[in-house]
């Protein structure tokens, strides 16, 4: 397994679902975990406990990821603790879903807030430890990782979900872009895109047979996701087996993206 020990790694949007596996993949290969969470303190909490519970080490700091004051005081908090970071997870993510001309602006600043917002105002202070550190080569050979949870919908329309697929494909960019600038810096900066994963943002679908079985045509290898298809991918990400990696989207998603259509197309 990829080794994370001695670093320390901050994942939005820990409590629950992909971050909540991300968290727990991250501390299985030794490093320090930052478990934030929006509203969720009990579920944060547990989350610490199974990783403390697995001789790792981890904190749940509470912050609205889309409000910059809280956003930098988690940091504070997490600079505190452990005294350095070497990963941010940008994983918290919501979705409100709307036709078109339902959709309210409430609806999308939520969305674009915490989407995108809220993973620039973490990547910049991020950025801005990294750069303050640098490399240390006992640690890593990058002087930061910073990794986005983006989706298939960076890339796949979706009728009713313009608020979500906006913020994701305004991740890609901002990952690109990051990417580049920050890469003479030794800092890595990538995108997991995952497909459909078993998680609260779309429960209803998955624990519905008819609507799960409606989700399967979609995906050519026939599995809906599971967190942990993503935890083991971040963690792998974040390591120096992946120190050449920069500027990259890898998408986990059975397939999702192969015009699954097509398959069957004469
Ligand atoms: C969405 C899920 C959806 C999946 C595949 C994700 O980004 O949050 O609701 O099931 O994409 O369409």
């Amino acid at each position: 397994m990829a080794s994370l020990e001695g670093q320390t790694a901050l994942v939005t949007g820990g409590s629950s679902g992909i971050g909540e596996a991300i968290a727990k993949a991250m501390a299985a290969a030794g490093a320090g975990v930052v478990v934030n969470y929006a509203s969720s303190q009990e579920e944060a909490r547990r989350v610490v406990e199974e990783i403390t519970a697995r001789g790792g080490r981890a904190i749940s700091v509470q912050a609205d990821v889309s409000r910059e004051e809280q956003v930098l005081a988690m940091f504070q908090a997490a600079h505190e603790e452990f005294g350095a970071l070497d990963i941010l997870v940008s994983n918290a993510g919501v979705q409100k879903d709307a036709a078109f001309t339902e959709m309210t602006l409430d609806q999308w600043n939520l969305v674009l807030g915490i989407n995108l917002t809220g993973a620039f105002l973490c990547a910049r202070e991020a950025v801005k430890e990294f750069l303050r550190r640098g490399v240390v080569p006992e640690r890593s050979r990058a002087a930061g990782k910073i990794i986005f949870t983006s989706s298939v919908h960076e890339v796949i329309p979706w009728a009713g979900h313009a608020n979500y697929t906006v913020s994701k494909a305004g991740l890609s960019m901002l990952m690109k872009t990051l990417a580049q600038e920050v890469a003479p810096h030794r800092i890595r900066v990538n995108s997991i895109a995952p497909g459909a994963i078993k998680t609260d943002i779309n429960r209803s679908e998955w624990q519905s047979r008819e609507a799960a079985a409606e989700v399967l045509k979609f995906i050519p290898y026939e599995r809906w996701g599971e967190p942990e298809d993503i935890g083991k991918v971040a963690a792998w990400l974040a390591s120096d087996e992946a120190d050449y990696i920069t500027g990259a989207t890898i998408f986990v998603d059975g397939g999702m993206l192969l015009y699954p259509g097509f398959r069957t197309r004469s």
